[in-house]
């Protein structure tokens, strides 16, 4: 394995303890010659859902379960770069080598992106970031009374929208599309509107793939063309995924 060349996160963030994903199993040797490596990019990853609060007892969150978003800042460290993963609330153990900031809501996953995003040469959002969060959260827990209750909801930040222009992230960005139709037209029309580089989409209408799944199949949804790659473990994936963006990023930085 390439010794790993890491950049000095800022203190407060924990430092991860365990071997890589305890349900896969451990990556084989670095398949990529290591003269073909990009040594020294720094990677930003976003994983998992948000929890976004009801009330003392209660949140909004979402099926996602980190998985793919845990295994790819594996397979970074794996091929000899330094990863950052930012995620939300999942049963994993963080990646052995990978710095990590866990965050409950999607104002403190874009509050902790904002923060770091701007040392990174690649950014890769794979969180399920809710899309809407309670107007307010209340102090206590709420008691039922009516035969219904209305909640107030509210747009979060866009993160991954935020990153060109906002957080003036020039670095090669890569979203992901979970759609359940129309899934490369909506990828591109993601692409497009959120200024990505790359946009990895997967159909989570079909069984055996994607949310909680140790399988994926996914479109690379370029600019100027699509790909498709073969059903496989996540495992497996994220080492094609890896070589797709750290090709991308030399592409973008030679031209
Ligand atoms: N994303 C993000 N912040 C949000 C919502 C989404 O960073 N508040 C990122 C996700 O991590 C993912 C990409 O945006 O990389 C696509 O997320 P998705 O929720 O599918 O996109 P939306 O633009 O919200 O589209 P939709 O209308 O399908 O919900």
């Amino acid at each position: 394995m390439q010794a790993i060349d890491r950049s000095p996160f800022e203190s407060g963030m924990s430092r991860s303890q365990n071997s890589f994903l305890p349900c896969v199993p451990p990556l084989p040797a670095c398949h990529i010659p290591p003269a073909a490596q990009t040594p020294g990019v720094k990677v930003l990853v976003t994983a998992g859902p948000t929890r976004e609060p009801i009330d003392p007892v209660r949140f909004l969150t979402n099926r996602s379960s980190g998985k793919m978003g845990y295994t790819l800042a594996g397979a970074f460290v794996h091929e000899g770069h330094s990863v950052l993963l930012v995620s939300g609330p999942t049963n994993l153990d963080v990646p052995e080598n990978v710095d990590f900031i866990p965050v409950e809501t999607a104002a403190e996953m874009h509050d902790v992106v904002s923060k770091h995003i701007g040392r990174m040469d690649i950014a890769v959002f794979a969180a399920a970031v809710a899309d809407y969060t309670p107007a307010s959260v209340q102090p206590q827990k709420i008691k039922k009374s009516g035969d219904t209750l209305t909640l107030e909801l509210v747009r979060t930040a866009d993160i991954l929208g935020s990153a060109r222009q906002s957080f003036g992230f020039r670095g090669t960005l890569v979203g992901f599309a979970a759609e359940t139709e129309n899934l490369e037209a909506n990828a591109r029309d993601k692409l497009v509107r959120k200024h990505c580089d790359l946009v990895i989409a997967n159909d989570v209408s079909q069984p055996g793939i994607g949310f909680d799944s140790d399988h994926n199949q996914v479109l690379l949804v370029y600019p100027d063309r699509t790909e498709s790659l073969p059903a496989a473990s996540k495992h497996e994936l994220s080492l094609q995924l890896v070589d797709a963006i750290v090709a991308l990023k030399k592409l973008m930085v030679e031209s």
